[in-house]
């Protein structure tokens, strides 16, 4: 039988920035982790950090390597009629964005808690939690053909959206919001430098494109595709003539190609939970909601809610106030619903959802009116570069 104070089930960026978090506060935590800790840090996710997410990985002691190796950008483009259009943020926000991979995030998340000596039970399985209800949850689990039993006083579910923590709510006590979109995104990661020194958003009559990055010589590239799309469909050289033909003609020839070292499909979706607190149990990031990737929220969500959360734990455990933790929920949810209605709007104006030539004219005019209004442009760039905390 193991005792900690936070049993955090998942060990994505949510689970393990809680841990850090909470470790630096003197709170004890264990973390329950279905994969092994390779998985974990290979997965490759988005890249683009808000300022207040740089904060908090400063806040955790994290950010020396990310500091030396993330670009910051202070602008965007978008790409539409055969025009590029750039959203210079920080002239309009004063504020930029910083390109650093999750996969480095998580990198230097893991390397932090494994130095400090966290528990980290990494390719655990049939994860379990009960007693939320009451003041003692109990987190159960095989690893290694043993079973473990871990008693705390709080359970962060932190395990994503196919996570068993949302499961263990019953049905009646959660409410789900949900939208799929009708197409997904084929992405690729290479080895050659990217077209332009900042990401490239474009709206084409063939379907969105995105041209982001990982560093000066490592891009990331994106483009619509449809959910029955099969990725061994897309040999490279097909994936580098889609991208090209739908990017204005100056852009698309200077895409530099070569081999891709990582191809993948992801569905968009917008998915939230309400309330995101049952008993003892909170339910944070991936697990409480997803974005599609237009505009990068997904990760920066995340963080906001571990950034309320901890600082709730902390507050309990300092004073014995349970208020802050009573207003995680809520707290969480108004940060949430506008970073999802933000990521729905930037999706709907960017991407082919039909043949409807009405709706390709109302884009086109949008993100005309968008380009030449600075009040539209700062609405589209302060949600970018993320909004104030309260
Ligand atoms: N038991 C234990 N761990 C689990 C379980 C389970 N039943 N189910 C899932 N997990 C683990 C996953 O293996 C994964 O490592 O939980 C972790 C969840 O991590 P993410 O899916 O990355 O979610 P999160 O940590 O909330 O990260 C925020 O926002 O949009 C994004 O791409 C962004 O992944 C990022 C996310
Ligand atoms: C990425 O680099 O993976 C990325 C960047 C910006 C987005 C989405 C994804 O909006």
């Amino acid at each position: 039988m193991l005792r900690t104070q936070v049993a955090i089930i998942g060990a994505g960026p949510s689970g393990l920035l809680l841990s850090q978090l909470l470790h630096l506060h003197g709170i004890d935590s264990i973390l329950v982790e279905r994969h092994s800790r390779e998985y974990v840090a290979a997965r490759i996710r988005a890249g683009v950090l808000e300022q207040g997410t740089v904060d908090l990985l400063l806040e955790a002691n994290l950010g020396e390597r990310m500091l030396k190796e993330r670009l910051v950008h202070d602008g965007f483009s978008l790409a539409f009629s055969g025009r590029t259009e750039r959203v210079d943020l920080k002239g309009l926000t004063q504020k930029a964005v910083s390109v650093y991979g999750q996969t480095e995030v998580t990198k230097d998340l893991i390397e932090a808690r494994v130095a400090a000596g966290a528990k980290i039970c990494f390719t655990a399985s049939e994860v379990a939690i009960e007693g939320i209800d009451d003041h003692h949850p109990t987190v159960r689990f095989t690893q290694e053909g043993r079973t473990q039993e871990i008693t705390c006083d709080f359970v962060a579910g932190c395990d994503g959206y196919h996570g068993i923590c949302r499961q263990s709510v019953p049905k009646d006590a959660i409410r789900t919001f949900e939208r799929l979109y009708p197409f997904g995104w084929l992405g690729i990661l290479a080895d050659v430098p990217p077209v332009a020194h900042e990401l490239i958003y474009s709206n084409h009559a063939r379907g969105f494109a995105l041209c982001s990055m990982r560093s000066s010589t490592r891009s990331r590239y994106y483009v619509q595709c449809g959910l029955d799309e099969k990725l061994e469909a897309w040999t490279d050289s097909r994936f580098w003539d889609e991208l090209r033909s739908r990017l204005p003609d100056e852009i698309a020839d200077a895409v530099v190609t070569g081999p891709s070292i990582e191809k993948s499909i992801a569905p968009l979706r917008s998915f939230v939970v309400e309330p995101l607190k049952f008993g003892q149990l909170f339910l944070v990031g991936d697990a409480a909601h997803i974005v599609p990737p237009t505009g990068a929220k997904g990760l920066n969500l995340a963080a906001a809610d571990v950034r309320v959360l901890y600082r709730a734990i902390v507050e309990y455990y300092r004073t014995g106030s349970t208020e802050s933790l009573n207003l995680y929920s809520e707290k969480s949810l108004r940060r949430t619903w506008k970073a999802v209605r933000f990521s729905w709007w930037f999706t709907s104006i960017s991407h082919k959802f039909s043949d409807d030539p009405f709706a390709n004219r109302l884009q086109l005019a949008e993100l005309d009116y968008l380009s030449g209004s600075t009040a539209a442009l700062t609405s589209l760039a302060e949600n970018y570069v993320g909004l104030p905390f309260e």
